[in-house]
């Protein structure tokens, strides 16, 4: 399941991420590419454990912790440490799948990759986000601050950016529910019921509906 999550940054937070990252020394993005993946991967990367990333990464996870549609689709469990990239004219990353683990000594298990963007789809041509899944090939490129959620088994690839410059944040979700299609149900059910109370106030299905929910939760 793609899920798309609009304005999970408001335009301030989002110029003030692009402010930081104006400033930062970037680095060769293969830094945390796979062996299959560094042969495709042409981009830059913000260090993992430099201060922007540390700070901008901590906006990002509080945002996500905020927002109620990103819990209800990946049911997070543990979230990797949000990255940063940048693609400059040329630049591009190959059709490839995630690494399943990140991390050392207890790694996290990656169920679900995000991509937020950060530059506005018309300061670049170009840098469109493909992503494989059973029924075809989805081409991504959101506004700025715009999150895009897909299952990490998916393989995908970032067209060639052709003029100005892609900036986007990217990290792995390790979900309390492992498997896409029954993460997918969770979601749908979650997403009705709410839907339904707005409707049906206090009827008593919908205790036996949320029931369920936790139910299946628990299995
Ligand atoms: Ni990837």
């Amino acid at each position: 399941m793609l899920v798309q999550i609009a304005n999970l940054l408001s335009l301030d937070v989002v110029a003030h991420i692009n402010r930081v990252l104006g400033q930062a020394s970037w680095i060769d993005g293969r830094i945390t590419a796979g062996h299959q993946s560094e042969r495709v991967k042409r981009n830059l990367q913000l260090p993992e454990d430099s201060p922007a990333a540390r700070e901008l990464g901590a906006i990002i996870l509080a945002a996500l912790s905020r927002n109620a549609l990103f819990i209800s689709a990946a049911l997070p469990r543990r979230i990797f440490p949000p990255l940063f990239n940048r693609y400059e004219p040329g630049m591009i990353f190959g059709a490839h799948v995630d690494n399943a683990l990140r991390g050392s000594g207890n790694p996290l298990r990656t169920d679900l990759s995000a991509t937020l963007f950060l530059s506005n789809p018309e300061d670049y041509d170009g840098g469109e986000l493909l992503i494989d899944d059973t029924y075809g090939c989805h081409s991504v490129k959101l506004p700025a601050g715009h999150l895009i959620l897909y299952p990490a088994t998916s393989l995908h690839r970032v067209n060639p950016v052709t003029r100005g410059v892609r900036t986007s944040s990217f990290f792995w979700v390790q979900s309390f529910v492992r498997d896409d299609a029954k993460r997918t149900l969770l979601f749908d059910l979650d997403a009705t019921t709410q839907r339904l109370t707005h409707r049906l106030q206090d009827a008593p299905e919908l205790l036996q509906l949320t029931a369920c929910y936790h139910n299946l939760m628990r299995m």
